[in-house]
């Protein structure tokens, strides 16, 4: 197949690799210095107290619900509409996930169906910014203060997100982020974690590297003192080079959102005309972190759709087939088809076109074109 507009590209150059060279003639290429400057920088990007690095959201989602006592018999209720990892970070904590549907215009959870799957069981809610768009986090507030519950965000696709005035981790316990290679913010494997809560940090802080009381840098510092495992702890710990290819892209993300939304708007022009497409919403009083951009076609010709972009050169990918449909989590949770009639019908509909800060504006008019003639094809 020849490619004539990618599904992503990232832009990574010469600043990640002078900062990943600092990083080669430093002492130490595992968690240190580098980290803690990434850290600091985060957690005041996002306006919270602590930042935690580590090496993947599904390894911060994992641990925070660890540090939060989740575990064997607890509930934990998230959304179908997700990448797998979600349901998979609940189910390492030995805990089961309680999936609800969605909002018929975003694909987000709908709070309301959240209060109402809620049991004796139940011990937090984990609620996924789908696509970049921040969930309704004052209602999920408020659902979790009535009953007694924690909030895990799932924040894979959303950094750069404000909804009414409230970002990732200003109303949950823990907002978990991904820097996977697609993401807004990438080092190709990575993630973090943000929180006000000091001595959850610190079970955090344990939890990512083997429950030891000393580290690598700890050593560097202040030479080798015995340590102790305190408790039992993973190996989730964020090295320098990850952390310095971070840093350089942390002051471009304000620029990279405003290309993302002006590209979103292109898209949004050409195709908000075509009425057997559906964009999904955007509330007022929102920053969409624009992570993806997605369309919810009809399902009949979904499938097509793919095939016939691709044939014109054009890389599309589904995000999501809602996950409850998958094989280990049918055979896992039990969920029937039909269980989550939003959640699956957007699984069934969802195409997300190419979109990346720096596309040419040439390339939606391409995407757009085929768009248009595999439908028609399809009609014909
Ligand atoms: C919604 C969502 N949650 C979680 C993850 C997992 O992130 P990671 O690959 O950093 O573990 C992803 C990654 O693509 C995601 O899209």
């Amino acid at each position: 197949m020849t490619i004539r507009v990618p599904f992503y590209r990232h832009d990574l150059g010469e600043r990640e690799l002078g900062a990943i060279a600092e990083v080669f003639r430093g002492p130490i290429l595992t968690t240190g210095d580098v980290v803690t400057e990434f850290e600091k920088a985060f957690a005041a990007y996002l306006g919270r107290r602590h930042a935690l690095a580590v090496t993947s959201c599904t390894g911060a989602m994992h641990m925070a619900l660890l540090a939060l006592n989740i575990g064997p018999g607890d509930e934990v209720i998230t959304t179908p509409m997700t990448f797998i990892a979600t349901a998979a970070a609940i189910l390492e904590a030995g805990a089961k996930p309680v999936f609800v549907d969605v909002e018929p215009d975003t694909g987000n959870i709908d709070a309301k169906a959240v209060e109402a799957a809620i049991t004796p069981r139940t011990k937090a809610i984990l609620p996924v910014h789908l696509y970049g768009l921040l969930c309704d986090m004052r209602a999920l507030r408020k659902v979790a203060d009535a009953h007694g519950l924690a909030i895990v965000e799932d924040s894979a696709h959303c950094v750069e997100g404000i909804r009414d005035g409230v970002r990732p981790g200003a109303l949950s316990d823990v907002a978990c982020f991904s820097f996977y290679a697609t993401k807004n913010l990438t080092c190709g494997e990575g993630g973090a974690l943000v929180t006000d809560n000091s001595e959850l940090l610190e079970s955090l802080r344990m939890l990512r590297l083997h429950g030891m009381t000393k580290s690598a840098a700890d050593r560097h510092r202040e030479g080798y003192q015995h340590w102790d495992m305190k408790i039992l702890g993973w190996k989730y710990n964020m090295d320098n080079i990850q952390a310095a290819i971070l840093i350089p892209q942390l002051q471009r993300l304000v620029v990279k959102l405003v290309d993302r939304e002006r590209l979103a708007r292109r898209y949004n022009e050409r195709l908000g005309r075509l009425n057997w497409l559906q964009i999904p919403a955007v509330p007022k009083d929102t920053v969409h972190a624009r992570h993806l951009y997605p369309v919810w076609i009809d399902a009949a010709l979904r499938d097509r759709m793919i095939k016939g972009l691709q044939e014109r050169g054009v890389q599309t990918v589904v995000n999501y087939r809602a996950i409850h449909q998958t094989s280990y989590l049918r055979q896992e949770l039990g969920y029937k088809d039909g269980a989550f009639p939003i959640a699956e019908s957007i699984g069934d509909r969802a195409i997300s076109l190419p979109f990346y800060p720096g596309m040419p504006d040439d390339y939606i008019d391409i995407v757009c074109d085929a768009v248009e003639q595999v439908a028609a094809e399809a009609r014909s």
